[in-house]
C-alpha cells in the first residue's frame, strides 16, 4: 500500500530541467562545443559538479578544481537568472490539485530534489508548506541514482520505503527510487524511463486511483 509519495522537484513540478539545460548549454556553448538535449538527459537529477563533470567529459575538456568551481558557479548565476524571473503559475498544472487530492486521502508528501536551489524554487511557487519533508542538494551526500535522497526522505515522513511512490522525469531518478525498493512513476518518455513501474507524459496524469494497483 502507497503512503507517501515523492516528488522530484525540477521536470516534475516546475519546468526548472529546461532552465539548467540552458544555463548547461551556453556554458558549453563558451567552452566551444555543443550541448544536446540528447546530451542533457545525462545531467538530469545529477548534482551541480558532477553534471559539470558528464559536461566536460562531452567536450573533451579538462579543468582544475579551482577552474570546475567557477564554472560551475557560472552556470549557476545563469540558472538563477532564470529562477529570479519565475512566477508562480508556471507551477505544472494540476500539480497543486493533486498534491491536495494524496494529503486528502492521508498519503504523506515529500519532496526529494538533487538542487542546492530546490528551497529558492519551491518558495517562488508558493508550495513551501504543502510538503511534510524536504530534503535537498544540501543535505545529501550522494547524488542520485544512488538511493540516498529517497531513504532520508522516508525516514522524515516516517513511511517505509516500500509504501512509497517516487514521481521522477530522470533516469537517475527513476534508477535511484528503485535502489531504494520503492515504486516509481517516470514523468516524461516512455522510452527514456522504461525502469518505472508506469509512465505518465505529465505529472498531473496521474490518477490517484492508480495507487492501489501499484
Ligand atoms: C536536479 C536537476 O534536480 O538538480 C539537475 O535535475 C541539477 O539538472 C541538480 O544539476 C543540481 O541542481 P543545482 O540547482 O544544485 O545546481
Ligand atoms: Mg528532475
Amino acid at each position: 500500500m502507497i503512503r507517501a509519495c515523492i516528488f522530484d522537484l525540477d521536470g516534475v513540478l516546475v519546468d526548472t530541467a529546461h532552465y539548467h539545460f540552458l544555463a548547461w548549454k551556453r556554458l558549453a556553448n563558451e567552452l566551444g562545443f555543443e550541448l544536446t538535449p540528447a546530451d542533457n538527459e545525462q545531467l538530469k537529477g545529477v548534482s551541480r559538479m558532477q553534471s559539470l563533470d558528464i559536461v566536460l567529459q562531452l567536450g573533451g575538456i579538462t579543468a582544475t578544481e579551482h577552474e570546475k568551481e567557477v564554472l560551475a558557479n557560472k552556470k549557476n548565476a545563469w540558472f538563477n537568472d532564470f529562477v529570479d524571473r519565475m512566477m508562480p503559475e508556471e507551477i505544472f498544472p494540476g500539480v497543486k490539485q493533486l498534491i491536495r487530492e494524496l494529503k486528502a486521502k492521508g498519503v504523506k508528501v515529500g519532496l526529494a530534489s538533487s538542487s542546492k536551489n530546490a528551497k529558492t524554487v519551491i518558495q517562488l511557487l508558493g508550495i513551501q508548506n504543502e510538503f511534510d519533508a524536504i530534503v535537498d542538494g544540501t543535505m545529501i551526500v550522494n547524488s542520485k541514482p544512488h538511493p540516498e535522497i529517497f531513504l532520508l526522505t522516508a525516514e522524515k515522513l516516517g513511511i517505509v520505503p516500500e509504501e512509497c511512490l517516487v514521481f521522477e522525469d530522470a533516469e537517475a531518478g527513476v534508477e535511484a527510487a528503485l535502489a531504494a525498493g520503492m515504486k516509481c512513476v517516470g514523468v516524461g518518455s516512455p522510452l527514456q524511463l522504461n525502469r518505472a513501474h508506469e509512465v505518465v507524459a505529465k505529472t498531473a496524469d496521474f490518477k490517484i486511483t492508480e495507487l492501489a494497483k501499484l
